[in-house]
């Protein structure tokens, strides 16, 4: 109904056009959902003044009849459109509002998540690998379950060898000690490999030489003490090209010491026994603590053991058809736990594997 209609309402029927007024406000005033069906109940219900209205008008003089019936309806319906538009309008904003509201800030930071870090051995393997990359070496990758002839016959430990009992091996498929030599397979054995020199023969047999390689992992022996666990990691290098010498080793291994140490640290080499390597030494680092004089943790003597290393022997080189009389070369196996023990001064090797979050947060 527009402002001239209304004007004509008034003057012909002011009751129901006060009538209609005062429910156009009611109706636009409703706020929410169960106001405007407060005021459709009032102003358009059974009990409200226009349906009395509109029932009263058979009562009403013949006369006033067409005005006020045909006024009526128009204005119930009128206000039956309000109701709906007010209706669709609150749906409306209560959309609008509740989208503001719930809205999410894609910019916001998330909740943090508590990331952890590499565990120590695994962070030692890494910067024992830098060092190595960047002397020009690569890093090689071998199988933990390994074949005997890989781990022993091939480096040169045949079985009958007294070096094999030394090493405490997890057998998978044993082969059988008790058997006389003639009919053991030994190559057909399997066994968790005892080291990572086994490696050392799967890269020469997939490489003729120059090599430069280092492979670091897990290996296992059946040990378990304050100072031996299971399982525990090595690092294995092999180098072989014309003319290396064991001279060469040296300087490869005190330029390791000082990178890996932080600093210059005198090294002493020390005559030993490999089956793989002739000849074969120990290499020992200056005790730091003491400075050389003599503490506990070197036991007195001023040095400690870092690692076992020799000229390969050309024993070796006949497993994987190297020719001796061309090439030479040197390999070196050292355990990560110890290096991390003695870079960082770490008591006891159990601490690594009782995975105490207070131990490991501490590197
Ligand atoms: N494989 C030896 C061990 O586990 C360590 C070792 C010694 C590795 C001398 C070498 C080496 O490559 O040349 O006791």
């Amino acid at each position: 109904m527009d402002d001239a209609e209304l004007q004509i309402l008034k003057q012909r029927a002011p009751g129901l056009a006060a009538l209609y007024t005062t429910a156009h406000d009611a109706i636009l005033r409703a706020a929410d959902a169960a106001a405007l069906e407060q005021a459709r109940v009032s102003t358009l219900g059974r009990k409200s003044a226009l349906t009395e209205l509109l029932r009263s008008i058979p009562t009403l003089p013949p006369e006033d009849r067409p005005l006020l019936g045909k006024g009526g309806n128009t204005v119930r319906r009128e206000l039956e459109a309000l109701v709906e538009e007010r209706e669709a309008e609150l749906k409306r904003e209560a959309l609008s509002a509740s989208l503001a509201h719930e809205r999410l800030d894609v910019t916001l930071p998330g909740q943090p998540f508590p990331a952890g870090h590499e565990h120590l051995i695994s962070q030692t393997m890494r910067e024992v690998e830098d060092i190595f990359i960047g002397l020009g070496y690569r890093i090689a990758e071998g199988p933990e379950v390994e074949l005997d002839y890989y781990n022993f016959t091939a480096l040169n430990t045949p079985p009958s060898h007294p070096a094999r009992s030394a090493h405490d091996t997890f057998w998978v498929v044993e082969q059988r000690e008790t058997m006389p030599e003639a009919v053991m397979d030994a190559d057909r054995g399997v066994l968790l490999r005892t080291h990572t020199s086994p490696v050392q023969v799967r890269v020469m047999e997939q490489q003729r030489p120059p090599v430069y390689v280092v492979c670091l992992g897990k290996v296992y022996r059946r040990d378990s003490d304050a100072t031996h666990t299971p399982m525990f990691h090595q690092v294995e290098g092999l180098v072989v090209d014309e003319g290396i010498t064991l001279a060469d080793l040296k300087g490869t291994v005190h330029h390791f010491t000082e990178q890996f140490f932080g600093g210059e640290r005198a090294i002493r080499v020390r005559p030993h026994f490999f089956p793989f390597t002739e000849p074969s030494i120990e290499v020992d680092v200056s005790c730091e603590l003491c400075e050389g004089k003599g503490c506990r943790s070197c036991k007195h003597s001023g040095w400690l053991e870092i690692m076992g290393a020799g000229m390969v022997d050309p024993a070796v080189y006949d497993f994987v058809g190297y020719d001796p009389e061309k090439v030479s070369g040197f390999a070196f196996g050292m355990g990560v736990e110890r290096m991390a023990m003695l870079k960082h001064g770490i008591p006891d090797l159990r601490l690594f594997y009782d995975n105490d979050v207070r131990f490991l947060r501490q590197f």
